[in-house]
């Protein structure tokens, strides 16, 4: 991992205690460690309890009788919704901002926990006269506008399920995760704002429904972009229409705490995105937990904004469900960080005066790279902690995001977690921990974290290996919808040896000499580019998919900016060769990747080439690749059927 190099971190040795003034003031004490230590199960129980609404207290906190599936708080019975609403206006918070909303074209909305929380009955009535019921699985594909944390809780309190699917994925993406779970509803916009510009998204979920064999009896529209749009009568409705038409009054009805919350799709190691499925009461448990310690939350006061898309894990866990459970005041933004200049964001923080941002280093690093100047140009002095999450955050970005967003005071904490973890698994907690840039340090309390080498075994500091969590934990994935082998396959089978079930993060990680975790990068075939995780073997099958290309074989390169950045390798069929120039055909393929599944896909570089590096029994060996890619030195070529492969393609690179 380049951004974060051994020989980076320890170029930087200063380390930061939290201010005598910021831990009186913190809503931490040491006494979370010590208690949770003692006994993590209860520590968790205890949380539940003082965090959450029960609409039927549990008895039993943890059952582990059945791994690697947990069951957490399983007899007792809440309302995620109502957690997130209702009892903020009966505890005589309804007047205090949920959300701040700020659309990318300047206008802006506010909403009361009254407010939100009557918009969500009147949703929730709506969705359900559609027959949506406990179970149902219901897909959202919108912009970062209120109504799709409206959408979410409305689906949440019927109990019925969610899977958000990012606005960025292509139709295609769409129809995939729409089919594998089976949805019977979607919930979209006519359009949302990005760059200036309003992009469709109802036009994408038509081709995603278009082949007719779709489960998905209704369409739910949100007007958004005022744009014009195909309508197909009976099954598509305006969301305005349907909310005016519903009820405002709806009960929360409580549900067990293991029912299904949402589904969320990610990448792995093979062609097909899984939908990591997440259950409600240990899941709340842990987001809201760790919202509140990790970040120092004092809802009272403070003005929180994550800038993740609801589409992300990191937008459900700390947009939607951490926040609002907490009855915190944040700030959501619709559109991109340079749009209509490139001071948006700070300016956002000086107009809302924003206390607590969590944001991803390849922010932090394009706006360096823009110059300190530009954030400058506004009045920071309300922030008092910084998040980082998605991927490493190098020293120097670390630094910098400190001495220019957090007027070189503010904490940072530098949160691991993943779609699979739920909440954050590794950070400090800012009123207690001594900071040090360029790792995440220590487990939250409550959480066991281990560094195995590849033998399972522990490996002593300052050694690398495989990270592992090693006990359950509450807001840990309860499967991949519709594929228990592949769960038990991908994530337990590595480690979990004589009932010790072990889960394999796919993370490389190492513990310095003080015992703090730093994160080193995938060790898998999964790419992390501008945080967003891809699979080379998804990028590869939709290379495959062009009629040009005979065989692809894609990496992750080192990206100053992005982390990582997709680079292919392609051969074409000989036939198509001649009808096109080679920057043509790549420039085609670099594009055939985002229409197939999302902008972000797109690779940064297609490389022609005749031949790829591929072992005697013909496996590519995509770290042959992944050296030149990175313009290194190329490793051991001997085990190749034919060495001079890796010279042909290295020489044409140059
Ligand atoms: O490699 C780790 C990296 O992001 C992966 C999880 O991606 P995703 O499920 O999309 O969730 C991202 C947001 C939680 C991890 O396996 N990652 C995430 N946070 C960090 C990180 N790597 C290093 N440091 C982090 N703070």
């Amino acid at each position: 991992m380049s951004t974060n190099s051994i020989d980076s971190l320890l170029q930087e040795t200063r380390r930061f205690p939290p201010s005598a003034e910021f831990a009186a003031a913190s809503v931490t004490s040491p006494a979370i460690y010590d208690d949770a230590r003692e006994d993590r199960v209860s520590f968790w129980a205890d949380q539940a309890r003082e965090l959450l609404h029960w609409h039927k207290p549990f008895t039993e906190t943890l059952d582990w009788s059945n791994p690697p599936v947990a069951r957490w708080f399983g007899d007792g019975e809440l309302n995620v919704a109502y957690n997130c609403l209702d009892r903020h206006v009966i505890a005589g918070n309804g007047d205090r901002v949920a959300i701040h909303w700020e659309g990318e074209p300047g206008d802006s909305r506010s909403y009361t926990y009254s407010e939100l929380t009557a918009e969500v009955k009147r949703a929730a009535n709506a969705i359900a006269a559609l027959g949506i019921g406990q179970g149902d699985r219901v897909a959202v594909y919108m912009p970062v506008i209120p109504e799709a944390v409206i959408a979410m809780l409305a689906i949440a309190r019927l109990g019925a399920v969610h899977s958000v699917v990012f606005g960025g994925f292509s139709s295609e993406s769409l129809r995939s995760r729409i089919d594998d779970a089976s949805a019977k509803l979607v919930i979209t916009a006519d359009g949302g704002w990005r760059k200036g510009k309003v992009f469709p998204l109802k036009a994408a979920v038509d081709g995603a429904l278009e082949n007719g064999t779709s489960t998905v009896t209704n369409v739910l529209v949100v007007k958004r972009g005022d744009n014009d749009v195909e309508w197909t009568e009976g099954r598509d409705l305006w969301w305005h229409d349907e909310l005016a038409k519903a009820d405002a009054e709806h009960e929360a009805q409580g549900f067990e705490a293991e029912n299904p919350l949402f589904v969320l799709y990610t990448s792995g190691t093979t062609g097909k995105p899984k939908g990591i499925l997440h259950t409600s009461g240990g899941y709340l448990t842990q987001v809201a937990s760790t919202h509140r310690n990790v970040f120092d939350l004092h809802p009272e006061s403070d003005v929180y904004w994550c800038t993740a898309d609801v589409g992300w894990i990191t937008g459900h866990s700390y947009v939607v469900y951490g926040p609002l459970a907490n009855g915190a005041t944040q700030l959501m933004y619709e559109g991109t960080p340079d749009t209509p200049h490139q001071g948006r964001w700070w300016e956002l923080i000086e107009k809302y005066k924003v206390s607590i941002f969590y944001t991803a280093p390849t922010a932090i690093r394009s706006f360096m790279k823009l110059g300190r100047q530009i954030p400058q140009g506004f009045d920071l002095s309300s922030i008092r902690v910084l998040g980082s999450v998605g991927e490493p955050i190098n020293p120097e970005a670390w630094i910098w995001y400190r001495d220019v967003i957090g007027s070189g005071t503010a904490p940072i904490v530098d949160t691991w977690w993943q779609t699979e973890t739920g909440g954050i698994m590794i950070s400090a907690l800012p009123g207690l921990t001594t900071l040090k840039p360029g790792s995440a340090q220590v487990p939250i309390p409550g959480v066991k974290i281990d560094i195995l080498g590849e033998d399972g075994t522990r490996v002593d500091p300052p050694q690398g290996g495989l990270l592992v969590v090693s006990e359950p934990w509450p807001a840990m994935l309860r499967g991949i919808w519709g594929d228990p082998e592949r769960f038990r396959e991908t994530y337990w089978s590595r480690f979990s040896k004589d009932g010790n079930w072990k889960y394999f993060a796919g993370d490389g990680a190492h513990v310095d000499s003080d015992g703090d975790i730093v994160l080193l990068g995938r060790v898998d075939d999964v790419m992390n580019v501008s945080g967003h995780r891809l699979s080379t073997q998804e990028i590869e099958s939709a290379l495959v998919s062009h009629h040009m290309v005979a065989e692809a074989a894609v990496v992750g390169a080192a990206d100053e900016a992005t982390g990582q950045a997709v680079v292919a390798f392609v051969i074409i069929k000989s036939q198509q060769a001649a009808d096109h120039t080679v920057d043509e055909a790549s420039a085609l393929l670099r594009t055939h990747v985002a229409q197939q599944i999302g902008a972000i896909a797109r690779p940064r570089q297609v490389f022609i080439v005749s031949e790829l590096p591929k072992t005697r029994s013909g496996k590519i060996m995509r770290r042959l690749l992944q050296d030149v890619a990175e313009g290194r030195e190329i490793g051991d070529t001997t085990t190749l059927a034919d060495t001079s492969v890796m010279q042909i393609i290295s020489d044409k690179m140059k």
